[in-house]
């Protein structure tokens, strides 16, 4: 069960809950504000362990202390702030570093004080909060089931308890549990998350949300003749899908917007196979996908004045006797031809088809994500996504978007000089090129299918999973990539 996150308006040291979490300014001490009030109530202790830790709010410093019934917390973590003006992202983190702390404790309750006078800031509170306390343990038996779990969540503010603070509260959660969903779609095994299981989550949450979800199977795959998806999907015993799912506003629409995810329930590399060592982590290439699905199920709770398609290519890359090889020529959605070289470029070519699909909507933006090249990581690290635009203008958007969001995004270059390396002599292009700017050859292949409709393309090879948790992320699925996209939206929006 998610953490049932709720608002109250109350004093944090007075707040019954297994862990409260405050944020302190930089330049704290014992003798005012919150350190004062725990020391008077918790005894000299405090004094010496803030003295011991040399605590003073600095960013990212914390220290705890247990209350042992003489506060109605039984754990008070306070977190440094830093002296930088605070925004909705820092009470984002505040909260979720919150709840992954009281998830170590074993706690079932958690709260968390917002300071005031932050915009958006309990809406960003709640995600906090959910994003914190997500684990991962539906495959645990045995011992290894955890005897505990955070049940409860408060955002505490200072002031009136508000219906729009309370909306805002459950706009959160929602946002939250969406961005859970993605986490849970690229941890689960790529036995269970396949292209059809896939489509049918998408599905679910279409009808739960009141979305519009329109599936193409095999038969209608061919029909429509977006051959590069099957290429990539023909090696597999698992057939590929196309999964379209709409967001239509009550009132009049602003404009359309349309984002895409790559969706490779599992990447072997097909004939060119990858090392095994590794591969395993490769059940997450439909990290994409499960961002688009997060997307739209919080685009239905959030209900921006924008038309919203979420478009999802779901395939698996496998070898066997019926996987597409290097030197196959296939025709695609978009009408040209293409000629493979490896095997294991296999996303960019679902995307292609899906991209042409998207364009033919006619939108006002198309917004693509993938766990695209491995080459984006050695360029960005693992924590950072890049991103690609046909737009100049579109990309200070994108960059203010992801800066709002908390999440990492760096722009690359499209650049026109490697656009060569695609040019095949057996067909119209081949969809890879040599090693050097990987990230940008693939973004170039991706480009010839966008045709004039403005486009971002980003490539989350890195941040779409995590080694270990850091910031609001957890380990293995993140859903980075979600927030900035919403951002996105609600700037169409306005
Ligand atoms: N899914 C991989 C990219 C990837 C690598 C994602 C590591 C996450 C972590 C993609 O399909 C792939 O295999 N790309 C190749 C492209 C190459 C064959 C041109 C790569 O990056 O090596
Ligand atoms: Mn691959
Ligand atoms: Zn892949």
């Amino acid at each position: 069960m998610p953490i049932k996150v709720n608002l109250a308006s109350s004093d944090p040291l007075s707040t019954p809950a297994d862990v409260v979490v405050v944020g302190v300014p930089e330049g704290a001490s014992t003798g005012e504000g919150v350190l004062a009030r725990l020391a008077e109530a918790l005894g000299e202790s405090v004094k010496s362990q803030v003295k011991r830790d040399d605590f003073t709010g600095k960013k990212d410093q914390s220290i705890e202390f247990a209350t042992r019934g003489a506060l109605k917390p039984g754990r008070v973590l306070l977190l440094g702030m830093g002296s930088g003006r605070l925004t909705d992202v820092d009470c984002r983190l505040l909260a979720a570093k919150g709840a992954r702390f009281a998830n170590g404790v074993r706690a079932e309750s958690v709260a968390v004080a917002v300071p005031p006078g932050i915009e958006r800031a309990e809406r960003a509170a709640a995600e906090g909060l959910v994003l914190g306390a997500y684990r991962f343990t539906r495959y645990l038996t045995g011992d290894r089931v955890p005897k505990f779990g955070l049940a409860r969540g408060t955002v505490v503010i200072e002031g009136k308890v508000s219906k729009a603070a309370r909306d805002a509260v459950s706009l959160g959660q929602q946002v939250g549990e969406a961005i859970c969903l993605a986490r849970d779609l690229i941890n689960e095994p790529p036995n269970e998350v396949y292209p059809e299981s896939l489509a049918r989550v998408a599905a679910g949450v279409g009808k739960q949300h009141g979305l519009k979800v329109t599936v193409l199977d095999r038969a209608a795959l061919l029909k429509r003749g977006m051959k590069l998806i099957m290429a990539v999907g023909q090696g597999s015993a698992r057939e590929p899908r196309l999964v379209h799912m709409v967001y239509s506003p009550a009132g009049k629409a602003k404009g359309k917007l349309a984002f895409v995810g790559k969706g490779l329930t599992f990447d072997s590399g097909g004939l060119c196979i990858k090392p095994a060592q590794g591969m395993e982590e490769m059940k997450g290439d439909m990290g994409g996908a499960a961002n688009v699905i997060a997307l739209m199920a919080a685009v239905a709770a959030l209900k921006p004045n924008v038309e919203v398609h979420g478009i999802i290519g779901a395939a698996e890359n496998m070898p066997d006797g019926a996987a597409y090889r290097p030197g196959d020529i296939f025709g695609s959605f978009d009408g040209r031809t293409v000629e493979i070289i490896n095997t294991d470029a296999e996303g960019r070519l679902v995307l292609a088809d899906c991209l042409a699909y998207a364009r033919a909507l006619k939108p006002d933006l198309i917004v693509d994500n993938a766990t695209l090249t491995g080459a984006c990581v050695v360029a960005l690290g693992p924590t950072v996504s890049g991103f690609f635009t046909n737009r100049e203008e579109l990309a200070e958007r994108m960059r203010s978007a992801a800066k709002a969001a908390g999440e990492s995004m760096w722009q690359l270059p499209l650049v026109d000089e490697l656009r060569e390396g695609l040019k095949s002599d057996w067909a119209d292009i081949k969809h890879t090129a040599d090693r050097w700017g990987g990230t940008i050859t693939a973004a170039l292949f991706l480009r010839e299918f966008v045709g004039d409709v403005p486009w971002i393309h980003v490539d989350i090879a890195g941040p779409s999973t995590a080694s270990k948790p850091y910031g609001v992320f957890s380990k293995g699925g993140t859903g980075h990539g979600v927030l900035t996209y919403l951002r996105l939206i609600e700037g169409f929006s306005g």
